[in-house]
C-alpha cells in the first residue's frame, strides 16, 4: 500500500519523508489556500522533496478550462497527477488527459458509480472521501470495499486512493478493504507508529538495561 501525505505544509512534507514513508502527495484548494501560497509555486516546492505524484487539483468547472489549467500544472513535473471534480465536464477532461498520457486523480467521489465512471474514462486514481461518508451517517469503508470488488470484476487498473482519512483506523481498514493509496494528514500518520505496549516495553527494557552490569 502507497502513502501519500495529504497536506500543503512543506515542513510536514519533510517530517514524513524523512520518515521514509512517503510516496506522494495530495493537494486541493482548501489545502492550498491555508498555506497562503499561489497552486502552482506550491506544487513546485513540493516537487522539489517529494519524487512521486503529486496531485494538484483544478479550478475550472468547464472541460476546456480544466485542460488548460492541466496543461500549465503539467509542465511543473513530471510527477504532477491532474485532480479533476467528478463532473461531466470532469469526465472529459480525464479522457482527454488520460489518451495524453497525463496522470489524472478523479476527487469527490461518494458513490461506487462515480469510481466506475471515472475507472471508464481510464483515471490513474480515484478519491473516495471516506471521513465525509462517515460525517453524514455512512460507512466511508463500505465505497472503498465497493470499489475494489468492481475493479477487480473488470480488471480496471485505476488505482483506489482513500481520502478524507481521519484516523488510524481508517487507514487498517483502507488496507484491509484493498485500497491501494492512502492520503493521509501528518497527524494520523504519526498515530500509526503508537501502541501503549511498544511504549511500556521500551521502558522496561532500558530500565533493565541500566540495572545490568557494565
Ligand atoms: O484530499 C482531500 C481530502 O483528503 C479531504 O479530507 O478531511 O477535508 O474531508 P477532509
Amino acid at each position: 500500500m502507497q502513502f501519500f501525505l495529504d497536506t500543503g505544509d512543506l515542513n510536514e512534507i519533510k517530517t514524513a519523508h524523512s520518515w521514509g514513508l512517503i510516496d506522494g502527495v495530495t493537494t486541493n484548494p482548501s489545502i492550498v489556500a491555508k498555506t497562503g501560497k499561489d497552486q502552482m509555486t506550491l506544487i513546485r516546492e513540493i516537487c522539489e522533496i517529494i519524487d512521486g505524484p503529486i496531485s494538484a487539483e483544478v479550478i475550472a468547472l468547464d472541460a476546456e478550462g480544466m485542460l488548460k489549467e492541466a496543461a500549465e500544472l503539467a509542465k511543473i513535473n513530471k510527477n504532477v497527477v491532474i485532480k479533476l471534480p467528478m463532473t461531466k465536464d470532469g469526465m472529459i477532461a480525464c479522457k482527454k488527459l488520460s489518451k495524453d498520457g497525463v496522470k489524472t486523480n478523479v476527487t469527490l467521489i461518494f458513490s461506487a458509480n462515480q469510481a466506475l465512471l471515472a475507472a471508464k474514462n481510464g483515471a490513474t486514481y480515484v478519491s473516495p472521501f471516506i471521513g465525509r461518508l462517515d460525517d453524514v451517517g455512512q460507512t466511508g469503508m463500505d465505497l472503498i470495499a465497493e470499489i475494489r470488488t468492481i475493479f477487480n470484476n473488470y480488471g480496471f487498473e485505476t488505482q483506489i486512493l482513500a481520502a478524507s482519512v481521519r484516523h488510524s483506523e481508517h487507514v487498517k481498514m483502507s488496507a484491509l478493504a484493498g485500497a491501494d493509496v492512502a492520503t493521509i494528514p501528518l497527524k494520523v500518520l504519526e498515530g500509526l507508529f503508537a501502541h501503549p505496549l511498544t511504549k511500556m516495553g521500551l521502558d522496561q527494557f532500558l530500565a533493565d538495561h541500566a540495572k545490568s552490569k557494565k
